[in-house]
């Protein structure tokens, strides 16, 4: 059984069908890409899968239990953690607090000791004491990170983790997701505008496009389906996959405005 399993999924805004019956299964230990062109509903996935957000109809399950029931400010206990396309840190708080309030919904104590823990796997012990605001974007998307690690998910979803990050940051970040994959045992969900990454990394990858899926498969298969090409061609956040960085525009490098606020901020 796939560790969370989408079920024909239909969210609407108004007039717009941000996801369209849209399902598609994660397999426990693997990395998963979700691409697609900008709003194709890959944000709204993810608001769909942390309760954010409700669908108007359809299922989501984790380990056969349906998520649908949980309340958005306990999903974090049933082993799921995100980090944002827009960055979401209590600007004023260190980093060392911004972690230790990643902990605070999971209903037990997370101590000091951990929460440096993650931020050596990060690499920002050093910036413990420092606000989070005071430090610069690619820094602040790792203090969300080390946030989504204290606790300890089954699950960590990822929104655009490379996004502003410069091409050898995009290469490193690459093999520091398999490497948290492998040393925390963690089932990844990736969505990501930079093809090379995504399609290096992921076991498998899921294509939405007006919030439809319109394939699925291996890096490969995905890659060559004519229906993902043609979704890529005309627009310019991305060129068809497999493509470069460089090719994608800036467009694909800035967050979009259109994350909702987060409950971990109220
Ligand atoms: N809170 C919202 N209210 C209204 N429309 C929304 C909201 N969130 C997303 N949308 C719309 O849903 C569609 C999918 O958006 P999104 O999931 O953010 O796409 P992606 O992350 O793939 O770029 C877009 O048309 C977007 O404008
Ligand atoms: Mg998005």
């Amino acid at each position: 059984m796939a560790l969370l399993s989408v079920r024909d999924v239909t969210l609407r805004f108004g007039g717009i069908v941000a996801l369209d019956g849209v399902s598609f299964d994660v397999e426990e230990g693997q990395i998963s890409g979700l691409i697609g062109p900008n709003g194709a509903g890959k944000t709204t996935a993810f608001n769909v899968i942390t309760r954010l957000y409700k669908p108007d109809s359809g299922a989501v399950e984790l380990d056969g239990a349906s998520l649908l029931k949980v309340s958005p400010h306990v999903i974090i206990r049933k082993g799921i953690a995100r980090t944002f396309q827009n960055i979401q840190l209590f600007r004023t708080m260190s980093v060392l607090e911004n972690v230790l309030i990643g902990a605070h919904t999971l209903g037990r104590k997370v101590s000091e000791d951990e929460a440096f823990r993650v931020l050596d796997v990060v690499g920002l012990r050093e910036r413990a004491y420092f606000p989070a605001a005071a430090l610069p974007y690619g820094i602040q998307k790792r203090v969300e990170l080390a946030r989504a690690l204290v606790s300890k998910p089954r699950l960590l979803l990822l929104d655009e983790p490379a996004g502003g990050l410069n091409h050898e940051e995009v290469g490193e970040l690459g093999t520091f997701i398999r490497k948290l994959r492998d040393d925390f045992e963690l089932t990844v969900l990736l969505v990501e505008h930079h093809m090379n990454l995504v399609m290096s990394i992921s076991d498998h990858v899921n294509v939405l496009s007006f919030g439809r899926k319109i394939a699925d498969g291996s890096p490969e298969q995905v890659q060559a389906d004519p229906a993902v090409i043609e979704a890529y061609l005309g627009t310019d956040d991305a060129a068809p996959p497999p493509a470069s960085p460089e090719q994608a525009g800036p467009a694909a490098q800035e967050p979009a405005a259109d994350e909702p606020p987060s409950e971990e901020r109220a």
